[in-house]
């Protein structure tokens, strides 16, 4: 019923500018009133970083940046909600119009700029759903003038713990200048130490919260060794492969929104993001979970993901094109492997071959 009416209300949403067209849909989930899922079939269930996913299909952070609907997402029938990013000051982001859809390739460009309410009204709505349970996480990010990038990791590291199922740290954001730095092996290892320190001291009282790094699929290889040596040796609890893309692949077809500055999400993203999750995965050799995003538009393609490395997977920009029945299509999609063998099986069956074919253009 709410797919079939989302798709009637999408061609009319799609002639709003696209931040508008967002902001009533947020708008709608917050009113509408959403039945209970169906409980998902038992072969979905997915453990991992110490958390009993009720399926792998999450929703990517971005969609629901301040934490006001993740409720409602986990009804349409998500396995799991990143929320955020968030960062700690409330900071407005970049001037609009910031926000592009690619209609004809299915892709999004965007250069929000962690647009974000800030860490205090984000925590006062996740404390506020804490008890109900159900897998949120939360993605973090800096201020963008912020002096010391590290204390404000930390500090929303040590805020969020205790009302979240795990933290995502965003190093990989292409719109906040300087932060894929952060990439950089000796920053991204000082980095860690840090936060997970912090992490470790709330633990006490909080739980042990997962942490997970997410990085950009712009990375060299040279870079990406360095980065999976890193996570490892600090005993990072998972990675998230990966961002929106500064590339632009010579395939995209709405030449003069491609111009636009800014993170490429959805379909064209899905070749490079997923030969980075395999490029990942091969060099982690099973030390920790990975959970690949990045233009998953169907049950193949998700498919692909966990083929190709990918223990969980999260979309978001295929949302903007085919609605949310995609989620359900694509665990139906899921269940037809899992009749096969366990999912489990799968993930990283094509890893290897992944990383041996011509590097996607
Ligand atoms: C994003 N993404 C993102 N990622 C992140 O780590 N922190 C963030 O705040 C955001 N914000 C954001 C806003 C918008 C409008 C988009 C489209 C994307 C990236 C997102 O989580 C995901 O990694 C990519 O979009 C790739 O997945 P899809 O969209 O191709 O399924």
């Amino acid at each position: 019923m709410i797919a079939l009416l989302e798709r009637l209300a999408r061609p009319v949403l799609h002639r709003f500018d696209p931040e508008d067209a967002h902001g009533m849909a947020l708008r709608a989930l917050q009113w509408a009133p959403l039945p209970a899922p169906q409980p998902d079939d038992s072969r979905l269930k997915v453990r991992a970083f110490g958390l009993n996913f009720p399926n792998p299909v999450g929703l990517a952070a971005g969609f629901d940046k301040n934490a006001e609907v993740p409720d409602a997402l986990l009804r349409l029938g998500f396995g799991f909600v990143e929320v955020g990013g968030v960062t700690p000051l409330p900071q407005p982001g970049n001037p609009r119009p910031r926000l592009f859809r690619l209609d004809a390739d299915g892709g999004v460009i965007n250069r929000l700029g962690l647009n974000s309410h800030g860490a205090a009204a984000v925590l006062r709505r996740l404390a506020a759903r804490a008890h109900q349970g159900g897998i949120v996480g939360i993605n973090v990010g800096p201020n963008k003038d912020s002096q010391d990038r590290t204390a404000d990791y930390v500090r929303l590291v040590e805020a969020f713990a205790p009302v979240v199922s795990y933290i995502t740290m965003n190093v990989s954001s292409p719109n906040t200048p300087g932060l894929r730095n952060l990439q950089e092996a000796k920053l991204l290892d000082d980095l860690l130490a840090r936060v997970i320190e912090v992490r470790d001291r709330v633990s006490t009282h909080a739980g042990p919260t997962p942490l997970l790094v997410k990085i950009a699929p712009d990375l060299s290889l040279a870079d990406l060794d360095d980065i999976v040596g890193i996570v490892r040796s600090r005993k990072v609890d998972g990675m998230v492969v990966g961002n929106t893309t500064v590339t632009r692949p010579p395939s995209l077809r709405e030449r003069e929104k491609a111009i636009e500055q800014g993170g490429l999400s959805g379909k064209p993203l899905f070749p490079l993001s997923t030969r980075m999750l395999a490029e990942t995965y091969v060099r982690l050799e099973g030390a920790m979970p990975v959970v690949g995003v990045g233009g998953i538009d169907s049950g193949p393609a998700a498919i692909a993901k966990l083929r190709a490395g990918a223990t969980l997977i999260q979309l978001y920009s295929a949302l903007v094109f085919h609605g949310i029945a995609l989620v359900d299509e694509i665990k139906r999609a899921l269940l037809v492997e899992a009749d096969k063998r366990p999912l489990a099986e799968l993930v990283g069956v094509d890893a290897a071959d992944i990383t041996a074919q011509p590097w996607p253009v």
